[in-house]
């Protein structure tokens, strides 16, 4: 096992620190030697008793046995079968992978825990985080359990206060930069070639991506067999890789014989990615100023493009972008139908399946699995935005029947 650069395929130690090749600057990448990962499953037989976790899968992943671990329990999140939200987009077989039930309420804890162990193993003081959110609440959760220091640079005003509110009540160091995602991106990784004791934990680190591919693994096992579609938010566009590599990883150990179709899904405010997927994926225009409701998403300069339009290609999938009032849509349709409230980018998915029904590309008998990839107590402020205000009453059993029309009902019990 050892890294090796996606592009160039230049080799490094497993324990160096490192986030990019030193040679053409391509992303790094955890590869395991042919037959490694399914001799270790059969050394480690255990694993397969245990309970659905993220460390459940130990012998695929990357942090040494001795390792002391830090975990929050993450992982393990429920896969609902969905049937009020099948039947009213028309297709037979819609399940909600909602990762909002992990300990800080998105899919980021799956990279955090092994990252966090893994910047202990290395003897790193301090982890940092550029972040739209949900990964500086998770840094922060996860630093603070293996008692290191945490810093995380957020762009101004665009982090929703659920986000921000983990992060600074876990004691992290926050900062906020005038500028969006890509800018704090971008000074992140120059701090950290400038000071080596401070070890970064975005996604550009393939520690992340080795946690987080553990939710391809788990799909498939609570599903009992593969879906035929799999379609995931893309921002920063690491989480759509990392799902396709752990499938790729159960494939190759012949635990499936066959792969899903991988859709991206992006804020058309905010598209670069599936802009890239549709003009042959082969460059990429970053966007300068990226705008859209679902601010997880809203990332104009992904650093994980190659690597989510290769998953997107290779699997005969596609990319689809989606406007803010079909996501807002999407968002009210899962609550009100299936009781599953998920932050806006996490309802991308479900308004982009709903377009890919209509137009033929997805089949109403087909399995599909939609990640959602945050929990809808992330992002309270949408309510507010989008929503009216509840009613206000006196506090009068007449005022409430009123409101409730249930006035009516009551004469008539009367007369009987
Ligand atoms: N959904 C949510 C809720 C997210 O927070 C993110 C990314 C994504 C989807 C996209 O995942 O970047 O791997 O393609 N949030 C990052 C953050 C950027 O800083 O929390 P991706």
């Amino acid at each position: 096992m050892n890294l090796k650069c996606f592009e160039c395929s230049k080799a490094y130690e497993l324990d160096t620190i490192i986030y990019t090749c030193i040679d053409c600057g391509g992303l790094l990448e955890v590869v395991y030697e042919k037959g490694e990962l399914l001799a270790n499953a059969e050394k480690e037989e255990a694993w397969k008793g245990l309970p659905l976790s993220v460390w459940k899968y130990y012998p695929f992943l990357p942090i040494g046995k001795g390792s002391s671990r830090v975990t929050l329990n993450e992982g393990g999140t429920g896969l609902h079968i969905t049937e009020k939200l099948s039947a009213f987009l028309g297709i037979s077989r819609l399940y909600i992978k909602n990762e909002g039930e992990n300990p800080t309420g998105s899919f980021k804890d799956r990279g955090m825990t092994i990252t966090v162990t893994k910047a202990r193993e290395l003897g790193a003081s301090t982890v940092i985080c550029a972040s739209t959110g949900n990964t500086s609440a998770s840094l922060s959760a996860y630093g603070a359990r293996g008692g290191l220091k945490r810093i995380v640079i957020i762009p101004t005003g665009k982090v929703a206060y659920g986000k921000l509110s983990q992060a600074m009540m876990c004691g992290a160091n926050v900062i906020q930069v005038q500028g969006n995602f890509d800018n704090a991106l971008e000074v992140v990784m120059e701090l950290t070639g400038r000071h080596t004791d401070i070890y970064l934990v975005n996604s550009i680190n393939p520690f992340r991506i080795e946690g987080q591919k553990t939710l391809g693994y788990e799909m498939v096992d609570q599903l009992g067999g593969v879906p035929d579609w799999v379609i995931i938010p893309v921002g920063n566009a690491g989480n759509i890789s990392a799902v396709w590599k752990g499938l790729l990883e159960f494939r190759e150990m012949g635990f499936i014989d066959r792969l899903p179709r991988m859709v991206g899904v992006q804020a058309e405010g905010s598209s670069p990615v599936v802009d890239a997927f549709e003009s042959g994926g082969k460059r990429i225009e970053n966007v300068k100023r990226p705008e859209t409701v679902a601010t997880a998403i809203r990332i104009g300069a992904p650093v994980s493009w190659k690597k989510a339009v290769r998953a997107m290609m290779d699997s005969g999938g596609t990319a689809m972008k989606v406007s803010d009032d079909e996501i807002l849509e999407a968002q009210g349709s899962l609550a009100r139908l299936e009781g599953l409230f998920v932050e806006p980018a996490s309802a991308s998915p479900i308004a982009a399946l709903k377009k890919l029904i209509r137009n033929g590309t997805i089949a109403r008998d087909e399995r599909v699995v939609c990640v959602a990839t945050g929990h809808g107590l992330k992002d309270p402020d949408i309510i507010s935005r989008f929503y009216e205000k509840p009613i206000e009453v006196p506090a009068k059993i007449d005022a409430i029947e009123e409101i409730l029309e249930l006035k009516e009902k009551k004469t008539i019990v009367a007369a009987i």
